[in-house]
């Protein structure tokens, strides 16, 4: 997936004596401005400056998924993405998947299969799950397998995992037949 963005269309300017970028993007159907440090991690910017804390750092290199989110539409890890190269994204982290105060049936699911143990990688397993079933709703074994190898766990095994994206695959069908 290509994240690059033409940096000249930024416009910086110091404050305090350091260089800033004004971002102008939307998080979870919240339109976000905020003037950032121009070498800021997408991660860090959702998780110091918006606190949001469900996307997790672990190896910091694109390597592990923990910091997984959607990015117009396709999961990135946020750990090797500017936040400047978010301007005018449309960003979903995983405090996004419920609404209203109600888990979404991907959350549900992954509770109900026993999909988690420590939970440090599941915001990234969730996320990665969202995209792929907003773009196919009918994965096979295969494509849920590719869809999140990038994302790795080291506690619960990956068959719960299958099994909770299988059962959502499911109860979302049902929804959407009602
Ligand atoms: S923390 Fe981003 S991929 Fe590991
Ligand atoms: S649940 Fe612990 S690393 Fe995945």
């Amino acid at each position: 997936m290509d994240n690059s963005k033409d940096c000249s269309m930024y416009t910086e300017h110091i404050e305090s004596g350091k260089r800033k970028v004004t971002l102008n993007l939307t998080v979870n159907g919240r339109q976000v401005v905020r003037d950032v440090d121009p070498s800021m991690t997408l991660l860090h910017f959702l998780r110091d400056n918006l606190k949001l804390f469900g996307t997790k750092e672990a190896c910091g290199e694109g390597e592990c998924g923990a910091c997984t989110i959607i990015m117009d539409g396709n999961a990135v890890t946020s750990c090797i993405i500017l936040a400047v190269e978010a301007e005018g994204a449309q960003i979903t982290t995983v405090e996004g998947l419920a609404k209203d105060g109600k888990l979404s049936i991907l959350q549900e699911e992954y509770i109900k299969a026993d999909a988690l143990q420590c939970g440090f990688c599941t915001p990234g397993f969730l996320m990665s799950t969202r995209a792929l079933l907003d773009h196919n709703p009918n994965p096979t074994d295969e494509e849920i397998t590719e869809a999140l190898s990038g994302n790795l766990c080291r506690c619960t095994g990956y068959l719960p995992i299958l099994n909770a994206v299988k059962s959502t695959v499911e109860r979302e069908r049902k929804e959407l037949d009602r």
